[in-house]
């Protein structure tokens, strides 16, 4: 069965879906791969490097002559009309929001294996792209905002002086809000953070940061993720948070809840509240952001504070954000494939979770 790495369309990015590493395992499982030529530019892996590992070069409409197609986001409507009837296409393809591309793969009679909705259980955490890519986020998000900063992290004491440690305060202890807090923390930062789900508080501590309680209201969570936050929460998180905000120097938002706009956590009149020369960082910002100024893709400066509306974060750690998106597909692959043949088993919980179209028929 031949597999075929496209060039990713989307403007900006620079990771590809596999790396000659995992290009050279998979041709060992029995699959031929081809790439699409300059696929890997941006993730510094040459057209060079996948022909040693084994792989073809090919351009242009030879790219989706292939059996499975593999790419990092969803395809474009116009890639849906270049896919052979019969093949499978494997991307995140967050199909919650992305109805239209689902229904143009129903239409083009493929089966399409959405990367994101891999259900987020022990077995399947190697193929977690999700958790792979937003790690990396967590520690780009600190680097980026200290960027920002006009001042250090860590307590530094001189001769001319001591300098206070830089104050963190992150929203949402997932996966990239736990990275960026250790990240802070090796940098030398005081680290507070906050979450909805009361079960993070330990994760927190552990890493050596102060966990921001919100009590009295309680929020829940569905599998694992937080429901939407009331009206009351948001009150008690308010006064729970805004002295810390008021104090913070950099702030990094990570809330999600799935399926829906990003939670609004801080207002206009918290921004007010904010110290001169203080970063917020929003990696919700293409969720429609966090706080009540943030715009994807921009830089906000409001005087006191300056938004920072993150986009894309794992594009621009590309080299290792493909090798961990590459693992992740290979073991994917491993089981819809092991003899290099991809069959689907919808018994199968992982698979019953990811595959969104089987044989033109949308499943999900
Ligand atoms: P996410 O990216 O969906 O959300 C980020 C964080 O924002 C979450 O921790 C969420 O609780 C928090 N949040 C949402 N609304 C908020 C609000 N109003 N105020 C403050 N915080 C708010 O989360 P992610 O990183 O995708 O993790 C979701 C869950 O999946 C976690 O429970 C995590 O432990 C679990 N997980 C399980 C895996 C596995 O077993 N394979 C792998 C990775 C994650």
């Amino acid at each position: 069965m031949k597999i075929s790495v496209l060039k990713e369309s989307r403007s900006g990015e620079k990771r590809v879906a596999l790396t000659p590493n995992v290009a050279a395992q998979l041709i060992k499982m029995g699959f031929s791969v081809q790439v699409e030529s300059n696929a890997g530019e941006g993730a510094h892996f040459s057209d060079e490097a996948y022909q040693q590992a084994g792989a073809s070069i090919v351009s242009g409409s030879e790219a989706y002559k292939a059996d499975c197609l593999v790419q990092i986001n969803p395809p474009s409507l116009e890639q849906c009309g270049h896919m052979q009837k019969g093949s499978t296409w494997i991307s995140q393809l967050y199909h919650l929001s992305n109805s239209e591309t689902v229904s143009a793969l129903a239409a083009q009679g493929v089966s399409a294996v959405s990367l994101d909705a891999i259900p987020r259980i022990s077995r399947a955490q190697s193929m977690d792209v999700l958790s792979s890519q937003a790690n990396l986020a967590g520690y780009r998000a600190v680097i980026e905002g200290a960027g920002h900063l006009d001042r250090i992290f860590p307590l530094l004491m001189t001769a001319a002086g001591t300098v206070t440690p830089a104050k963190v305060l992150v929203f949402g202890v997932g996966v990239a809000g736990l990275q960026a807090i250790a990240t802070a923390k090796r940098l030398g930062a005081v680290v507070e953070a906050t979450d909805v789900r009361p079960e993070t508080k330990e994760q927190v501590e552990s890493l050596g940061g102060k966990f921001i309680e919100v009590k009295g209201v309680e929020v829940g969570s569905e599998g694992g993720y937080a429901k939407e936050a009331s009206e009351e929460y948001r009150k008690a998180q308010r006064e729970a948070v805004n002295k810390s905000l008021a104090q913070a120097d950099l702030v990094i938002t990570t809330a999600l809840v799935p399926g829906k706009k990003a939670p609004l956590l801080i207002d206009d009149e918290q921004l007010g509240l904010m110290k001169q020369g203080s970063v917020v960082l929003d990696m919700a910002a293409e969720q429609g952001g966090n706080t009540s100024k943030t715009q994807a893709n921009q830089v906000v400066d409001l005087g006191n504070a300056r938004i920072v509306g993150a986009v894309n974060l794992p594009s621009t750690l590309s080299t290792n954000a493909s090798e961990l998106f590459a693992r992740n597909i290979w073991e994917l692959l491993k089981l819809i494939g092991p003899k290099g043949e991809i069959e689907f088993n919808t018994d199968d919980e992982i698979v019953d979770g990811c595959l969104i179209v089987q044989n033109g028929t949308a499943r999900k």
